[in-house]
């Protein structure tokens, strides 16, 4: 009896402390970029042991663009297998009808987010998803190598474009022969429609459709600005840049190959990690500007719960749970991904991890969003049509002036009488 016992209390201290009355098991679907998944799964682990519910990670290709896809086809089909989308900043308003209401959820707890974060998230008063992480870029730089060649950090594109150039020769006479000039995402998806609205922007060429719904991206200086990146494809990029997404740009940089890089705060924390050959070698900041003010595009990823799903109690939990203060500050120091909340950018240990965030607060609340409330459900052809004119351009498939004039008829096609 004295066994059994023990044995008893035994089996109850193993189980969680406050097990729900029927445990759900909880699917979350994100891309995986660089240690994401590993780090959901850390997390689940935490969130089974305090509620009892378990989670599984069904992984994405790191694309957004074909991430999209596959979230429309589950949710036309109005699965029931998914209950939480890990959902980029400009989809809200594309697929807000399929999403559940977390705002009673959240309650006021929702008032110790970024405002306008939340507000991105927010589709006719009902708010569609919670903010996970926000993501603008800046320029990765070698500090070794602008030290070594006595340059220094580039303010304007022109001088970035030029410094790449000198850095990379002098290196490659010197026998490094691998190293390039300057790497982004060049490849032909939602992460060139970030590059090219940062050299637009920048040049003072606007942001493709303006907040009122003009179309204004038909204009020399967004031509400009597309022909300067155009000069850099084999030039002081390499030529497989019109292939790159952010992890490709990132294992070049990051094998010590590249003088330059565009992209988010993630690739910060891998880059310093000791199988990283630029460790301790570089630094960031501000993207370089085309004599306009420098531009960023805002990012960034949310959690939102499915309308269809059989657990949507339980998923809410795991949002709550994901988002909260101190699992946003584990992936801050994990992954170098920007807090959603204010009060974390004070924390000591996040401003040790990541010195540059603190700085980033200012980047991305005054960050170029994306023209995704001004074209409403028709974004994501909008952006397919930029990114598509310019990689043309960029490949060499006709000026950034003929481009231009063409897309600008396309998006008034994808417009129609209104947006
Ligand atoms: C990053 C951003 C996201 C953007 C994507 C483009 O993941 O956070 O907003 O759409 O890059 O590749």
């Amino acid at each position: 009896m004295k066994r059994l016992i023990s044995l008893l209390v035994a089996v109850a201290a193993a189980l969680p402390f406050s097990a729900p009355a029927s445990a759900a098991n909880i699917n979350v679907v994100a891309g995986a970029v660089g240690r994401d998944v590993e780090f959901y799964r850390e997390e689940f682990a935490r969130f089974t042991a305090e509620t009892g519910h378990t989670a599984e990670i069904v992984a994405m290709p790191s694309s957004t663009t074909d991430q999209f896809g596959q979230y429309k086809t589950w949710l036309s089909a109005q699965t029931e297998d998914i209950d939480i989308y890990q959902v980029d900043v400009i989809w809200a308003p594309q697929i807000d009808q399929h999403l559940a209401d977390l705002k009673p959820a959240m309650g006021a707890e929702i008032n110790d987010f970024f405002a306008s974060i939340v507000e991105s998230q927010t589709v006719n008063d009902r708010l569609v998803a919670v903010p996970l992480f926000t993501d603008a870029p800046v320029l990765y730089y070698r500090k070794d190598l602008l030290e070594k060649h006595g340059k220094s950090v580039p303010q304007t594109w022109a001088e970035m474009t030029r410094t790449a150039k000198e850095v990379m020769d002098a290196e490659r006479a010197a026998g490094n022969d691998k190293i390039w000039g300057f790497v982004f995402q060049g490849n032909a998806y939602e992460g060139l429609t970030c590059d090219a609205l940062e050299w637009i922007k920048s040049h003072d060429g606007g942001q493709i459709v303006e907040p009122d719904g003009a179309i204004s991206v038909n204009n020399p200086n967004a031509a400009k600005a597309l022909e300067l990146a155009k000069s850099w494809v084999g030039g002081i990029s390499p030529p497989g840049v019109l292939s790159y997404q952010e992890e490709e740009a990132r294992g070049v940089w990051q094998t010590g190959n590249a003088v330059f890089m565009r992209n988010w705060p993630y690739a910060y924390g891998l880059g310093q990690g000791e199988d990283s050959a630029v460790r301790g070698k570089f630094d960031v900041t501000t993207l370089p500007h085309g004599g306009g003010k420098s531009a960023a595009t805002l990012g960034g990823w949310n959690l939102a719960v499915s309308k269809y799903s059989k657990n949507q109690e339980a998923a809410i939990e795991l949002v709550k749970f994901l988002t909260s203060r101190e699992a946003q500050k584990r992936r801050a120091l994990a992954l170098t991904q920007l807090p959603t909340r204010p009060a974390l950018y004070d924390d000591p240990e996040v401003a040790e991890v990541a010195p540059f965030f603190k700085g980033m607060v200012n980047t991305f609340l005054t960050a170029v969003p994306r023209p995704s409330a001004p074209t409403k459900r028709k974004y994501n052809e909008v952006s397919q049509a930029f990114w598509s004119a310019v990689h043309n351009t960029l490949s060499g498939n006709g000026s950034a002036a003929d481009n231009l004039a063409d897309l600008e008829s396309k998006i008034k096609r994808i417009r129609g009488r209104s947006w």
